[in-house]
């Protein structure tokens, strides 16, 4: 495995979008495996293709193991099929260092996507982990944290 240099703002590749991934072989497992040691590394819970120059629709996140719960996804052509709720969740990004935004998005997401073997896969997510896809998969549309609205703390949440 080896660690990959990652991309700041403003470099242009975080603007662009990135393309279907429809070979799915040894590389492409290779890639996933740096992405994650990378992430693991810098360290953040979530990595997105565009992050290491890679202009592919892919990311790795694991919103647990800064915890001691280490669980480890590789999403590949991710495709948010429902949303609904809305929370609001501090969001920081390993290509705008120091510099995290509070921002509203939908609570819960159902999800598709595809696995290394090019499996297809669908399931629900909530809470930081809904978060975490959401940011993940924009980036993969050039999408950044920076873009939504910056919410103030309110009093309710500085209170508990
Ligand atoms: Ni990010």
């Amino acid at each position: 495995m080896a660690l990959l240099p990652i991309l700041l703002l403003p470099d242009a590749r975080l603007r662009q979008p990135c393309a279907a991934i429809d070979s799915f072989d040894p590389a492409l497992k290779r890639l996933a495996d740096d992405m994650l040691e990378t992430m693991y590394a810098a360290p953040g819970r979530g990595l997105a293709g565009p992050q290491v120059g890679v202009m592919q629709r892919i990311f790795v996140m694991d919103t647990g193991w800064k915890e001691g719960r280490p669980s480890p996804f590789i999403c590949i052509n991710p495709e948010i099929k429902d949303a609904s709720g809305c929370a609001v969740n501090t969001e920081g990004c390993l290509s705008i260092p120091n510099r995290p935004v509070r921002i509203e998005r939908p609570a819960v997401i159902r999800l598709a996507w595809q696995d290394l073997a090019g499996r297809a896969c669908e399931g629900f997510f909530e809470g930081f982990a809904a978060t975490c896809v959401q940011h993940e998969r924009d980036h993969l549309d050039g999408i950044l944290c920076i873009d939504y609205p910056d919410l103030p703390e309110t009093d309710a949440e500085e209170s508990t």
